[in-house]
């Protein structure tokens, strides 16, 4: 079995795969959290977090954009007011000062990401301040050995914009470019240059970012394999230490810029495991590794290390190095997860204005995680991260007799293994290379809650 086994899926292998998924950026995933998890919850789930200690992670959501991009699913705000960016950052700091409350002191913020919408929507005066305040509620690393990190939109910076975010701490630097093509980028209302992304790139690279990232989407209208390879011939160029290729997730019932872009004009699910399979081996050509279902890295990359040492982790924000931090979010949508909880906030600007202005923590919704939650996603997570999973080694941590435990699960991976997609030895189950393809369906037979909630609201996993 070799990575172009991707081209040996038939149509009928396609039709009862392609069904809609979680990602499993967590488990369980966010479409569990309900509103009977409240403030109290959150105070609770920080108390734990304080009594194991370790580490923190901080997430800011900027939610941004000066333009819409059709196929965009992030809980974004999309005005050319630049205005709204000043009382938007006073209710962040009033959550902050909330939420640093809840913490120990001296806990080192060993991750710090800013995600959107565009964080550089922001004013350099404003950026400057949002990391001057974070450091005086946190305890940010000044010795550059933290992974602070920010996604970039490069329509929306330029070289000095990547000077200022190096100055204020940044060392990682993720770039939405999704595509090159102009036919495609025409039809996602989404315009950008390869000068303009490359003026950014190599800003980052003179100013000695630790690690730059570019995101891919593939799925989008009136892609073909052979424009994708293009694509991929112009990105590989920039020479990025890792690289993000999405599956478009299309559901426009939920995201409504979505409904601008018609079905007809989408790549059918074989083009897109055509796509996929032939972007694999370009880049493994290249000399990246695969890591995961959508990430690629240098083999030297910190993420192709921890892949090799069985250390890789996957949160909110896709794989990660950093297993065991708490991750603390602040800002509209943004999720928390601490001391075995995950909390989400508001998403709407006014109802998280509203909330802090009465000096309540803006929380929307979540979940306190089961022991069983915690054992299923210790599984889908290797399964994910690792395409490979030891039997006596779960059972080991968790105490259980896994073929009676999992019974159910055994029974739908039997089918997969008759079609190739992975193999269950005695000891352990491997995924296979085209298994990996459909490494969402593989963790969906470990989802105890998938099936239970309205389809609807999951992406297609091919
Ligand atoms: C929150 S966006 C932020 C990046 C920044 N605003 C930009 O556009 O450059 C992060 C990434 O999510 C991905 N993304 C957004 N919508 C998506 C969708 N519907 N399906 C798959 N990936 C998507 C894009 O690759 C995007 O770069
Ligand atoms: S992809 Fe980025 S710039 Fe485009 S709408 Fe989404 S968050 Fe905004």
């Amino acid at each position: 079995m070799n990575d172009t086994d991707h081209k040996l899926f038939d149509p009928e292998l396609i039709r009862r795969y392609d069904t809609s998924g979680p990602r499993y950026t967590s488990y369980p995933t966010a479409v569990q959290f309900h509103d009977g998890f409240g403030e109290a919850d959150y105070r609770e789930a920080a108390a734990r977090s304080n009594a194991a200690g370790g580490p923190l992670s901080l997430y800011v959501h900027i939610p941004f954009c000066d333009t819409v991009c059709f196929y965009c699913a992030c809980n974004k705000v999309v005005t050319k007011d630049r205005g709204k960016a000043r009382p938007y950052l006073d209710d962040v700091y009033q959550e902050m000062a909330l939420q640093s409350a809840l913490f120990d002191d001296g806990r080192p913020v060993d991750q710090l990401h800013w995600g959107g919408g565009t964080p550089t929507f922001l004013s350099h005066d404003e950026m400057r301040e949002l990391m001057r305040k974070t450091g005086e509620h946190f305890a940010l690393k000044s010795d550059d050995t933290g992974e602070y990190s920010i996604e970039i939109d490069p329509r929306e910076a330029d070289a000095a914009t990547i000077r200022l975010l190096r100055e204020i701490g940044f060392n990682r630097i993720s770039l939405g470019v999704q595509d090159f093509d102009p036919v495609v980028q025409k039809a996602v209302n989404r315009i950008q240059s390869f000068e303009e992304t490359k003026e950014v790139v190599d800003t980052a690279r003179e100013q000695d970012f630790h690690g730059v990232s570019l995101d891919l989407i593939y799925g989008l209208p009136f892609q073909t394999r052979e424009r994708f390879m293009k694509t991929l011939d112009r990105v590989v160029e920039l020479d990025p230490d890792r690289l993000s290729i999405f599956n478009y997730a299309h559901l426009p019932q939920r995201f409504k810029p979505q409904r601008r872009i018609a079905s007809d004009d989408l790549p059918s699910p074989a083009e897109k495991l055509d796509i996929l399979g032939s972007t694999i081996e370009y880049l493994l050509d290249a000399g990246y590794v695969l890591i995961g279902m959508d990430h690629f890295a240098k083999p030297d990359d910190p993420l192709a290390t921890a892949q090799r040492e069985g250390t890789l982790h996957r949160n909110f924000q896709g794989y990660s190095t950093h297993a065991e931090c708490d991750m603390v979010a602040m800002g509209v949508s943004s999720i928390s997860q601490v001391g075995g909880a995950f909390s989400q906030n508001v998403k709407e600007l006014d109802r998280y204005h509203d909330a802090l202005a009465n000096g309540r923590l803006p929380i929307e919704k979540g979940l306190v995680t089961t022991e069983e939650d915690a054992l299923r996603r210790h599984v889908i997570t290797e399964l994910i991260c690792h395409f490979r999973l030891s039997i006596p080694a779960v059972e080991a941590r968790f105490g259980i007799d896994f073929r009676k435990h999992f019974a159910d699960a055994l029974a739908d991976l039997k089918t997969m293994a008759d079609d190739d997609l992975l193999h269950l030895a005695a000891d352990e189950i491997v995924v296979e290379p085209r298994g990996r393809l459909l490494i969402r369906n593989i963790c969906m037979a470990f989802d105890e809650y998938h099936g239970t909630l309205d389809g609807q609201r999951f992406s297609r996993v091919i």
